[in-house]
């Protein structure tokens, strides 16, 4: 059989007031992900074809979001907002391109799964026109109602215009409609603004098609899956589903979370087998973790790889760009930014590396620092493989350690050290003899100390 061609649109134009906040709603993110780009994810997820955006007119940042995460969607602009009927035609002209299947997606609904928009496709190809995500939420209110007789729908009713016994329906429009895309645009141009808000409401589609002899069909939905976000309570309430999910996932993946409850996480965040995640570790975006090594306690961890049998923590940072190979050990109170650490490095405390290179093998002692800010500029450091740089150093960049080389400890190195070289940049120690016993008795004798 033929796959049917699935064009997905999204609506991203609300303004979100009850969120308090200068940015669109939908840019606030769940599992550092915006949730908009969620909504993208599930819609690609569920095999369409086609993907289009419909942001409000000062929305440029959502538009900017949706192309980095979607880069093939097109991208529609609702110049007022009249209500999510008028808003899918703000993307007429992608519906005029005739696809088999048009979803519509809310871009404040982000934890909905691919495979449920999937299943919302099933009635439209036996035969209906439209198809409505239903759930039942604890507290209906706001929601609007879905009106059925004999488990057939009828319509949906909008909170504003249901009676009282329209509203004591529990089951409830989740916001996603897929449609039949021969009937689709015929079917919205028909829906009117004759409400109380005065706004074209998508849910008339239903009744419309009734009115025309054909099917409307309902799939039911998870609550935690349809969870729109509102306000900032909504959000979090989000993100803890999201987090117990992609906890979940790991696990099924094969890695260990000794306290998964403590462990956050990011929608990417990618842990190989036997990884073991410690208490307390939090994942920002762009993290993979490759099989076999441990996250200890209370570390952080962003846009990083981190290779196989790596030890990194308790209490360590990872900033983007770290790039830690095969059995890396970072330790407390390390911090390492663009920097690639070569297999079997180590830097097991106080340390900061940042925007470097350190060849295999080689020892970081305690305390060591690349300074690689001038207050203009970033600058390198390359340090070879199989070096020792002693504790308390520091490594003014731009500069380069050769392979093999020792730098001694308490060293500030600004100067290039050549491969097998010891470099001491520090100032030499003097011993003076009894030099205390004759300071204490100055002091006994009530005089000052010598100059
Ligand atoms: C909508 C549904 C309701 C459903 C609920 C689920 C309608 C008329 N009502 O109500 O049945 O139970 O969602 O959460 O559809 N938007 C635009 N342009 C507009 C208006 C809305 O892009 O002019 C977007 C919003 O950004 C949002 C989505 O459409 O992503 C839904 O709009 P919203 O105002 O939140 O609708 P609800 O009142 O929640
Ligand atoms: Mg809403």
């Amino acid at each position: 059989m033929r796959m049917r061609s699935l064009l997905v649109i999204v609506l991203a134009a609300g303004e979100g007031t009850r969120m308090l906040s200068a940015q669109p709603k939908v840019l606030h993110k769940v599992a550092g992900r915006a949730m908009v780009s969620h909504v993208l994810d599930a819609a690609l997820a569920a095999g369409a074809s086609r993907l289009a955006v419909v942001v409000g007119p000062d929305h440029q940042a959502v538009a900017e979001e949706v192309r980095r995460s979607a880069p093939g969607a097109a991208i529609f602009v609702q110049s007022e907002r009249r209500g999510t009927a008028h808003a899918v035609l703000a993307a007429r002209e992608a519906l005029a391109e005739g696809h088999d299947d048009v979803v519509i997606m809310y871009g404040d609904t982000p934890l909905v799964r691919g495979e449920t928009v999937l299943a919302l496709r099933a009635p439209l190809a036996s035969g209906a026109a439209v198809a409505v995500l239903g759930f039942r939420p604890e507290n209906p209110a706001g929601y609007g109602r879905l009106v059925t007789r004999e488990g057939e729908l009828l319509a949906i009713r909008e909170e504003k215009e249901a009676s009282l016994e329209e509203r004591a329906i529990g089951l409830c429009n989740a916001g996603l409609m897929a449609f039949d895309g021969r009937a689709v645009l015929g079917l919205i141009d028909a829906i009117g603004d004759a409400n109380s808000r005065r706004e074209f409401y998508l849910t008339d589609a239903v009744e419309i098609a009734r009115a025309q002899g054909r099917v409307a069909g309902i799939v039911e939905a998870p609550v935690e899956e349809v969870a729109g976000v509102n306000s900032r309570v909504q959000l979090s309430e989000a993100e803890a589903i999201l987090q117990a999910r992609l906890r979940r996932r790991a696990l099924e993946g094969g890695a260990t979370l000794v306290a998964p409850d403590t462990v956050f996480f990011s929608a990417d965040t990618r842990l190989g087998r036997d990884v073991v995640v410690e208490p307390n570790v939090v994942f920002g975006a762009g993290v993979s973790v490759e099989a076999g090594a441990t996250i200890r306690a209370f570390s952080h961890v962003e846009g990083a790889h981190v290779g196989a049998g790596a030890i990194v923590g308790p209490f360590a940072r990872l900033r983007p760009g770290a790039n830690l190979g095969e059995g890396v050990h970072v330790g407390n109170f390390v911090e390492i930014k663009a920097a690639e650490l070569s297999p079997g490095v180590k830097v097991n405390h106080l340390s900061y590396v940042g925007d470097s290179s350190v060849g295999a093998n080689t020892n970081i002692g305690a305390g060591t620092i690349t300074c690689n800010y001038d207050g203009f500029r970033k600058h390198r450091t390359v340090i070879g493989a199989n070096a020792f740089i002693g504790t308390n150093s520091l490594l003014v960049a731009p500069v380069s350690v050769g392979d093999g080389a020792y730098i001694g400890t308490g060293s500030i190195i600004t100067e290039d050290v050549p491969a097998d070289a010891l470099a001491i940049a520090r100032a030499r120690q003097v011993n003076k003899p009894g030099w205390a016993v004759r300071l204490r008795e100055r002091l006994a004798a009530g005089l000052t100390p010598k100059k």
